[in-house]
């Protein structure tokens, strides 16, 4: 069976086997969730978008008062190493960074002698298949238990974890949260709507996770002279959409067809998705596996 995390890992400036990385009990990422995170996609052995995604790594370490132990360059050369040394041609990368572990457990932050841990690995990137892009997935709502500061990429996920649990226990991919009558996003995705031709992503607020995806797909629709709107959406209009898509680096773009038992628009994959998942192939194809 393929492995899910290649070997070496990245441990606190070592490369080593995961089975030989180890962090002590203490850590504050598993004692409090102190931690941030980062997930790269990365094609034909390209990086996609790195400097993006190394900035919101930092955006998320200034939002938690967290000094970055590696410099872009270095974080660029770690994944270059682990990009190399996996055997996959398309890869997905994980960095987590730590408030790192003390010698005792206590709420407020460590002193700084207190070394933060960082740890990154790649793993395959699987993208949804065929079958599974044709039908589009299911989808239910739950209300947003999180955090107020939700544009921050921490690995305190308990709030999101809960949710997609509960999705997939109804059989469905994706848990869509709603806050005060408006949709946000997903426990793991951002979500957009298409109304009468016309494509709608929800703001980049406190309250949403700045994908990378996201940005693409915006960019996309501007390129290709796509009518399309950046405000929110209430859970009334989500309902009422003739197309619902997740995306993320992981599931690229994923049509909703249910939600909440119910079809979305015909309940099949609509015709602006179907064109952005090809405008999205053509860029991959053209621009990220050629770096
Ligand atoms: N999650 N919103 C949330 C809450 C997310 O967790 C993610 C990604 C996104 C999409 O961001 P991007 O397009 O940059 O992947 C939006 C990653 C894949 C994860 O947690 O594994």
């Amino acid at each position: 069976m393929t492995p899910y995390v290649a070997d070496p890992v990245y441990l606190n400036g070592h490369f080593l086997p995961l089975a030989e990385a180890g962090i002590s009990p203490l850590d504050r990422g598993f004692l409090y969730g102190d931690g941030v995170y980062e997930v790269i996609p990365v094609y034909s052995r390209r990086t996609f978008r790195i400097d993006e995604h190394l900035n919101r790594l930092q955006a998320t370490l200034d939002g938690i008062q967290l000094a970055n132990p590696l410099t872009a360059e270095a974080w660029k050369t770690v994944i270059l190493k682990l990009v190399e040394s996996a055997p996959w041609e398309d890869q997905s990368i994980y960095l987590q960074v730590t408030r790192g572990a003390d010698d005792k457990r206590d709420h407020a932050f460590p002193p700084i002698s207190v070394t933060p841990t960082a740890f990154a690995f790649a793993s395959p990137l699987v993208t949804t298949s065929a079958d599974i892009r044709a039908k589009g997935v299911a989808a239910i709502t739950v209300p947003d238990l999180r955090w107020s500061r939700c544009d921050l990429k921490v690995v305190s996920l308990l709030a999101n974890v809960l949710a997609r649990q509960q999705a997939v226990e109804q059989g469905c991919a994706e848990a869509l949260l709603i806050r005060d009558g408006l949709m946000k996003e997903g426990a793991a995705s951002n979500i957009f709507i298409v109304k009468d031709g016309v494509l709608i992503a929800p703001p980049k607020t406190h309250l949403m996770l700045p994908g990378i995806t996201y940005d693409v797909i915006l960019e996309l629709a501007e390129t290709h002279r796509q009518a399309h709107e950046v405000r929110e959406i209430s859970e009334a209009e989500l309902r009422a959409a003739d197309e619902v898509w997740m995306t993320s680096s992981t599931k690229e773009i994923l049509a909703i067809t249910r939600l909440d038992g119910q079809p979305v628009g015909t309940g099949q994959p609509g015709p602006y998705g179907e064109q952005m998942w090809q405008w999205y192939q053509d860029f991959k194809n053209t621009v990220m596996r050629k770096g």
